[in-house]
């Protein structure tokens, strides 16, 4: 039984092929209409979220399976002080796979240890993201046609940011890919990443507090938002969450063939000005979240159309 807990569950080969079945199911939906008619899908969210539930649930949806859950703790037994791992092994009996999300780093993986069924992390503290990094990634390529010999911004809360650590520990595996880190001094890469990935592995890469000074050479730039939930106080948030603003004026600075990603949810960093432009790749980031966690979900159940 296989879980996916971090980006790097799938060597290179394996992501491709996830990848590859992403867009044939982006190209082909029909065929696979019924690949999990008799499933069902276990939404577990113990912290906020639109687009990853509901992207998991339409995932289920669209291949003919079923879904139940819940979206908050306090509507699940959490609040009464049950623990994960005996949620779990409940929503085992209830479930053929499980998404889960967590605000303690390393959540998803206790569930893993304690359930019959795969578990996807959806997100644990400030952790990983792993299913945002395979719409991240399915996204690039998408637009791009590649993963490697590209130039990433990377913009906003790098420190608290998991979109952002999942997605770096992803691209490193590719050839001559580039960052540029982009954030205020209070909110830079953590070391641990910095060290243990960039450095270790040799990567190159440019911190910059400025992004006026880091578009002009960009192929992606991968926007964030400050994360609010993750701050101790409230007036360091206050201080941190205008830092950066991309507008019309900044955009054109950028390549014509740059484009912008962002996870979502926005807040105040990309002007809605932004969206009308070709550039704009978020929403549509949002529908390859759809595809990807198709295959994600076929895959984890072993499931072959
Ligand atoms: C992200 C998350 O939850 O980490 N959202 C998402 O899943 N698309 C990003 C964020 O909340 O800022």
């Amino acid at each position: 039984m296989r879980h996916l807990m971090s980006p790097l569950d799938f060597s290179v080969d394996e992501l491709y092929q996830l990848l590859d079945l992403a867009n044939d199911i982006e190209a082909n939906p029909e065929k696979y209409a019924h690949a999990c008619a008799g499933k069902k899908l276990a939404t577990l969210f113990f912290e906020p979220s639109t687009r990853t539930r509901l992207s998991h649930e339409a995932a289920m949806l669209n291949l003919g399976g079923s879904i139940l859950g819940f979206s908050s703790a306090d509507s699940s037994s959490a609040a009464k002080g049950e623990t994960v791992s005996d949620t779990v092994q409940t929503v085992s009996c209830y479930s053929d796979i499980i998404a889960m999300r967590h605000p303690k780093e390393g959540a998803p993986m206790v569930a893993s240890k304690n359930s019959s069924v795969p578990i996807i992390n959806a997100g644990d503290g400030g952790h990983h993201h792993p299913t945002q990094t395979l719409t991240d990634l399915l996204t690039i390529r998408s637009l791009k046609g590649r993963l490697d010999n590209i130039t990433i911004g990377l913009c906003g809360d790098l420190k608290f940011g998991r979109t952002v650590h999942s997605l770096i520990e992803a691209l490193v595996r590719y050839e001559n890919v580039k960052f540029v880190l982009i954030s205020p001094e209070e909110l830079r890469l953590p070391s641990y990443i910095r060290k243990d990935v960039l450095d270790k592995e040799n990567i190159p890469y440019a911190e910059v507090e400025r992004l006026e000074d880091a578009l002009p050479e960009l192929d992606i730039l991968y926007m964030t938002r400050v994360q609010k939930e993750r701050f101790f106080n409230e007036e360091d948030y206050i201080r941190m969450k205008d830092f950066h603003i991309l507008d019309a004026n900044k955009m054109q600075l950028a390549k014509e063939d740059m484009f912008v990603l962002h996870p979502l949810p926005r807040v105040n960093e990309i002007a809605v000005e932004v969206d009308t432009d070709p550039r704009a790749a978020y929403f549509k980031q949002v529908q390859y979240g759809v595809y990807v966690r198709m295959a994600l979900i076929l895959t984890l159940l072993g499931i072959e159309v």
